[in-house]
């Protein structure tokens, strides 16, 4: 007989649950749900622990979970991802960083994927651009003794840097945000759109792409990544003389290369 994934999940995977759930202590069964959720996500625990030592390395445990201080903005919880998850990201099959990048992760938190770019050993510049300063200021000194780091506080769209050309995002904030994200990249680097790309990890606002003539989607499905990923392309248009006008001159694009 054959299954559907549907039909399998019924006939198979639920009974089994339901004997796991009955045969827990009480204590833990009421947890069951979350308890699932970790062991798959930290893969039985072992990412709990290349996580822990990775960030250790690099001056402090990045992990844990905190809602935001600052929800009237569109701003999401601070969690940080997985070094495990980043490997396949940035991995053979994943997104090639080039020597002349310039990455910068928008919202970046705790630091984590700052962590993950050194440890790969890029030598890039690198930015992290974090609203709560709480979390900008501990990054920020955690990371000081590297001079390839900056961190820039407050809201990630007015601080873009303006040699950025791979942008992180882990679902840091909400559809009008990310609406004003994709306005603001085609403004501030109108003059060499076909530089940038942007990893959106956890692509919780993806409709905000899907449908948009002037970016193009690529799926990140292959890597079999934990959240829903892809990577986001402006399109080239011809620019008018009043927009070539109005952006950044190119002389002052890669001024610190
Ligand atoms: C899910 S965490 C991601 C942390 C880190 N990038 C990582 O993957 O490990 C998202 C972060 O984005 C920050 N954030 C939300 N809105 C922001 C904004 N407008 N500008 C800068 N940071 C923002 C939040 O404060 C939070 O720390």
């Amino acid at each position: 007989m054959e299954y559907s994934a549907g039909r399998l999940d019924a006939a198979v995977i639920a009974p089994w649950r339901a004997t796991v759930r009955r045969i827990l202590p009480r204590g833990i069964a009421r947890h069951y749900r979350w308890l699932r959720y970790y062991a798959i996500k930290t893969r039985l625990g072992r990412e709990a622990i290349r996580n822990i030592v990775i960030d250790w390395k690099y001056g402090g445990y990045c992990g844990g979970r905190t809602l935001t201080r600052f929800p009237e903005t569109g701003a999401h919880t601070t969690v940080s991802t997985d070094y495990y998850e980043l490997e396949k990201v940035f991995g053979h099959q994943g997104v090639s960083v080039r020597s002349n990048d310039v990455l910068v992760d928008l919202g970046c938190g705790k630091g984590r994927i700052l962590n993950y770019w050194l440890h790969r050993g890029f030598k890039n510049r690198l930015y992290g651009l974090e609203l709560d300063p709480e979390f900008a200021g501990r990054t920020a000194r955690r990371l000081a003794p590297f001079e390839a780091v900056t961190i820039l506080t407050g809201d990630a769209i007015e601080n873009l840097p303006h040699d950025a050309t791979l942008l992180f995002l882990y679902n840091p904030f909400g559809l009008p945000v990310v609406e004003r994200l994709k306005a603001r990249i085609r403004e501030k680097y109108a003059h060499r759109l076909e530089t940038i790309r942007i990893v959106y990890y956890g692509c919780m606002c993806l409709e905000a792409f899907l449908d948009d003539p002037d970016w193009t989607v690529q799926s990140l499905d292959h890597l079999q990544l934990f959240c829903r990923s892809v990577v986001l392309v402006p399109q080239v248009k011809r620019m008018t003389n009043a927009e070539v006008d109005a952006s950044e001159p190119a002389s002052v694009l890669f001024e610190q290369h």
